[in-house]
């Protein structure tokens, strides 16, 4: 048993008011005790940027930015890791981010790869892949939000040796809170998708509803903690990461091992646009 404590953060962010956002996710974490705690997608930034002007103008650089910077802060004092997404600046680029950090220290910077909507008109899509840190024990992999999708944002990360796949996410379609659990079963991992709730409307953008139900799931295909539809929250939960380092089913079979690459052919190969 190696026991690891993991916090899913729900939060209601408004939109462009970083500082009293970032307070409000403090207050949120007072009296949280855990390991590993995940934040939703551009948590303390807002979403719903109305062009690439305006992410320019909120995004920040990793780690020397004001949102990373805090979240080092918070890492620090509680002994933790911490992922939360941030808009980063990087040179001329600007990505849909999430910083992991760790006991105060920067730890990797993924860049979102699979971009959702009118993502695509105002951040660069990220291309150096999902990233996997050790803290205390467990391997803490990263993608964001609708990364959920493509089931091989999870695959890569399960077969890089992640324990847990940390999921920041501004979730507006339905689906995912039922898609995570068997991420979860399929790669024998366990996932913490931290969710955000309430509403933008930045127009001509329509309006975005968010739909909360945070959640944490374990490498049998249950949730072992969720968050309600509405309303801030912290869920925690307590997983055993060892049952991660164990991908056999009842039956013998091994979910990574016994993958068969050589009969998929279509999944490996490039998408129309790469
Ligand atoms: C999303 O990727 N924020 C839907």
């Amino acid at each position: 048993m190696r026991a690891v404590r993991v916090a899913c953060v729900q939060n209601d962010p408004a939109f462009g008011v970083r500082d009293a956002n970032l307070d409000a996710a403090e207050a949120l974490l007072e009296g949280v005790e855990a390991d590993v705690v995940v934040l939703p997608e551009l948590f303390a930034s807002g979403y719903s940027f109305r062009d690439r002007a305006e992410a320019e103008a909120a995004a920040e650089p990793f780690p020397d930015g004001p949102t990373v910077r805090r979240l080092l802060a918070w890492s620090r004092r509680r002994g933790a890791a911490f992922v939360a997404g941030f808009p980063e600046r990087a040179g001329s680029r600007v990505h849909n981010a999430a910083a992991v950090v760790a006991d105060g220290r920067p730890l990797a910077c993924y860049r979102k790869v699979h971009l959702f909507a009118f993502e695509r008109e105002v951040f660069d899509a990220g291309e150096d892949g999902f990233p996997v840190v050790e803290h205390r024990g467990v391997r803490v992999g990263t993608m964001v939000c609708f990364d959920w999708i493509f089931p091989e944002a999870a695959r890569s990360l399960a077969l890089a040796g992640a324990d847990l796949i940390a999921h920041p996410s501004n979730l507006v379609l339905p689906w995912c809170q039922r898609a995570m659990p068997l991420r979860a079963l399929e790669n024998g991992v366990f996932t913490v998708t931290a969710n955000r709730v309430g509403t933008e409307h930045r127009s001509p953008r329509p309006v975005l509803r968010f739909t909360g139900g945070s959640l944490v799931a374990g490498p049998d295909g249950s949730v072992l903690a969720q968050a309600s539809a509405d309303g801030t929250a912290v869920v925690v939960a307590e997983v055993d990461v060892l049952r991660a380092r164990d991908k056999r089913l009842p039956g013998g079979n091994d979910r990574l091992a016994d993958r068969r690459p050589h009969c998929y052919g279509a999944p490996t190969a490039p998408s129309k646009d790469a």
